[in-house]
């Protein structure tokens, strides 16, 4: 059997991630799950915790559940390691949202400045478990699903030599299945070739039953409700002649930066009222965590589809189960270019469809991206790559660097300003700087 070690297990997104387990347990069978977490997540572990072992038990299946805050325990002798914590918790993503927008700039905990302090924030906690990794579970593939997952990615790959990682969203899952529901049909008759950089990825085709239907979805992509499938990004269209020449599929994080204005806007009217995202995301938080303390409670509750990271089992645990079974399917993830997207360096982090093999994703060699969106690409993997860099050595220049060549930052002046106060408000968490 095989153990998993779960870091963040306090997570609201832990039954998501269990009841993934249970339905593949077949194919996948994990016959330990540890959930680590910190002092400060202890009583969310704790309840968490007893929906998984309900879960379970209601299942019938041997599967062991282990609540600890051991990290060292828990990755001891680990198959498998998945991540999702929030250094800082729900706190610190109210202030990356917060702070920018104060000076007028788009506040999101994964784009633009929120995402580059998020990255700060996790890398040498990343780096520190892969340290771990390395003494107790040196075989062990890690599943990152913390954000900013390309940046941290991007970091693991740059500054350790742990080559068993992955980096995982839920957003090219989520095209597929939002794809299907477009043309109302299974999720299984779509397959799209997925190409570019994590919250930034490209459907640059798309397939029902093997043959392309790219520009009929295309057109549906104009109207609001169908640009944004996840809870925390609302949809506003795309204008119809705008999305017919990309001539690719956008992500809902496309609309930060293609609409940069319109989506400013309503973050700003979401901050004079005082529903910035996090603050949303901690009242649904505590109603689930209500909800997960009734002992008669014993499955995932729909409530939980609420939170943007719906499908998030089912991208983790298809993956785990195709390495594990050498499937050698394909599934869109954050892997080491190789190759794969030309104007990409071949070491750095993209997000593309993968083969996926015992010894890992193979990713599938797309060429030059089209000519529309390679620029787009690039300045944010430089950003990532010096936000990594950034992140690891602690240097201030390097950090106003990363924030400045953002595109959502419109100047240096504006960047330094709203470096200061977000290093200031996060120092707690920033032992580096
Ligand atoms: P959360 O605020 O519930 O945090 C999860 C847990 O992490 C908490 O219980 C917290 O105590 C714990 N934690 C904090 N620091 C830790 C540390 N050093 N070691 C171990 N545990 C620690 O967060 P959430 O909303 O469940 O999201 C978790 C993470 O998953 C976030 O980073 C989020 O951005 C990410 N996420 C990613 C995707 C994706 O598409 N990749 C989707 C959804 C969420
Ligand atoms: C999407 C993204 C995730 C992100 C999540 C936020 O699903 O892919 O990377 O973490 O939304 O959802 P939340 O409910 O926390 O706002
Ligand atoms: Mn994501």
């Amino acid at each position: 059997g095989l153990k998993v070690a779960t870091i963040g297990g306090g997570s609201s997104y832990t039954p998501e991630l269990v009841e993934g387990f249970i339905k593949r347990y077949e194919e996948l069978p994990v016959r330990e799950l540890w959930l680590v977490d910190i002092e400060a997540g202890k009583e969310k572990l704790e309840i968490v915790g007893n929906l998984a072992k309900r879960m379970i038990e209601k299942a019938g299946l041997p599967m062991e559940v282990h609540l600890t805050l051991d990290r060292k325990a828990a990755l001891k002798d680990a198959d498998f390691v998945t991540t999702q914590f929030r250094v800082g918790q729900l706190d610190a993503r109210a202030k990356d949202e917060r702070i920018p927008l104060k000076h007028g700039v788009l506040g999101q905990e994964t784009n633009g400045p929120g995402g580059l302090f998020k990255g700060l924030r996790t890398i040498p906690v990343i780096l520190d478990i892969v340290k771990d990794m390395k003494e107790l579970c040196p075989d062990a593939w890690l599943i990152n699903f913390t954000n900013p997952a390309g940046m941290v990615t991007e970091a693991i790959l740059r500054y350790t030599d742990h080559e068993k990682v992955v980096g995982l969203c839920n957003v090219p899952i989520g095209m597929e299945i939002g794809t299907a529901k477009l043309l109302d049909v299974d999720h299984s008759r779509i397959r799209i070739d997925f190409a570019g950089l994590n919250h930034m990825v490209y459907g640059l085709d798309v397939y029902l039953d093997g043959v392309s239907v790219k520009d009929r979805v295309i057109e549906l992509l104009a109207t609001p409700e169908n640009s944004s499938f996840v809870k925390n990004i609302d949809g506003l269209g795309w204008e119809p002649e705008f999305i017919r020449a990309l001539n690719a599929l956008t992500c809902p994080y496309h609309l930060y930066y293609y609409k940069r204005n319109e989506m400013l806007e309503k973050e700003l009217k979401n901050f004079k009222e005082g529903t910035t995202r996090a603050e949303v995301v901690k009242k649904l938080e505590a109603e689930l965590f209500e909800l997960y303390k009734d002992p008669n409670l014993s499955i995932k509750p729909p409530q939980l589809e609420e939170r943007g990271g719906a499908y998030y089992s089912d991208a983790a645990v298809r993956l785990i189960s195709s390495m594990y079974n050498d499937k050698r399917d394909i599934q869109p993830v954050n892997t080491k270019n190789n190759g794969s997207i030309a104007s990409i360096p071949n070491d750095s982090a993209v997000e593309v469809s993968c083969v996926i093999t015992k010894e890992g994703p193979k990713p599938i060699v797309n060429g030059d991206l089209p000519v529309a969106v390679r620029g787009l690409v690039q300045q944010i993997k430089s950003f990532e790559r010096v936000g990594a860099e950034a992140a690891v050595t602690g240097n201030y220049d390097t950090a106003l660097l990363a924030m400045t060549i953002n595109p959502l930052v419109p100047s240096d002046k504006v960047g330094k300003v709203i470096l200061d106060e977000m290093l200031e408000a996060h120092k707690e968490h920033l032992p580096q700087f």
